[in-house]
């Protein structure tokens, strides 16, 4: 079992989730992450570690509620306890110095792409970050970026901030206004990531994604988490989950990701007129 040590909402529909797991935490790396299970018939949760505390062994991760088990995740408070925090899973991400890195984000992507974000940074990268949300409401952890960015650019669908749009249309703006621009690292919504890559396909940057297709094991053995990239069948928790996004088969991931909604949105309401 292991110990909840804070479940807060940090904007509607995406809570922040602290876990005491010190045995993960003393391997984590930018772009891991863990699978968390609630009870022992709980469903498993692939979650990327957001942050972590090694003297504390404290575990972070950044989650949207989108169907029952992440509901159900959002009713754990400090001192519950879960089933399991297992980890870290998949390979980290590649950190180099690249030269000038941009870090699009949007939803609990801006959560989970921080330590990749921080350690671009520490690895001499001037890095700007592309932080996109519906409204401004929904824009989380500035503070922690304007630590670790040399420029952090708001983005709101409504253009309530410094921009109008998505993350996508500011980059392009960017490129267009002559910004050297060496690499690209998108997590977000799957569309979010599509876009992006889109976006720097003709500019030929290499852009990196971190695929969030459906997981059972989280090891290679399940084989739920097949996606095509570059023409070959990939396994994203052990040979990603990060990917050339320009080399992704979006539509056959949009697709794979959307197999069991019929069961999601059932067992989605039946847990929540189980609770209310
Ligand atoms: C490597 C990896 C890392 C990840 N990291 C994170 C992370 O850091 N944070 C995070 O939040 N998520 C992350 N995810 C995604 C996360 O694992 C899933 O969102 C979670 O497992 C969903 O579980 P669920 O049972 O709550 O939703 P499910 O029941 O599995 O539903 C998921 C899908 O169904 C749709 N859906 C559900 N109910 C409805 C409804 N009523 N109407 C319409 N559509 C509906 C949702 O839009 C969603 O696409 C990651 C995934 C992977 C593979
Ligand atoms: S989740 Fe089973 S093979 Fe990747």
């Amino acid at each position: 079992m292991r110990k909840v040590i804070e479940r807060t909402r940090v904007v509607p529909n995406l809570h922040l989730l602290r876990v005491e797991a010190p045995d993960v935490v003393r391997k984590l790396e930018p772009g891991n992450f863990v699978i968390i299970k609630i009870d022992e018939v709980g469903e498993r949760i692939p979650l990327t570690a957001a942050d972590w505390d090694e003297e504390t062994g404290i575990v972070s991760m950044v989650f949207m509620t989108v169907g029952a088990s992440t509901h159900r995740l959002a009713q754990l408070q400090g001192g519950d306890e879960i089933e399991a925090c297992v980890g870290p899973l998949g390979n980290s991400m590649e950190i180099d110095r690249y030269g000038t890195v941009v870090v699009a984000m949007g939803c609990y992507g801006i959560g989970a792409v921080f330590p990749v974000a921080r350690a671009m940074k520490k690895a001499g990268n001037r890095v700007i970050g592309l932080m996109e949300a519906r409204s401004e409401n929904l824009l989380y952890w500035q503070d922690k970026y304007r630590e670790c960015t040399d420029r952090l650019v708001l983005t709101t669908y409504g253009g309530s901030c410094d921009r109008e749009g998505r993350v996508a249309d500011v980059l392009e703006s960017l490129i267009r206004d002559g910004e050297h621009i060496d690499r690209v690292v998108a997590l977000g919504c799957t569309f979010m990531m599509m876009k992006t890559s889109e976006t720097t396909r003709p500019h030929e940057i290499k852009t990196i994604v971190s695929l969030n297709p459906i997981m059972i094991d989280g090891t290679g053995m399940c084989g739920v988490c097949r996606c095509r990239v570059g023409g070959e069948t990939k396994f994203a928790c052990v040979d990603g989950p990060d990917f050339d996004g320009h080399e992704v088969d979006w539509e056959e991931l949009t697709s794979r990701r959307r197999s069991y909604l019929v069961e999601e949105v059932r067992s989605l309401s039946e847990f929540e007129t189980r609770t209310y």
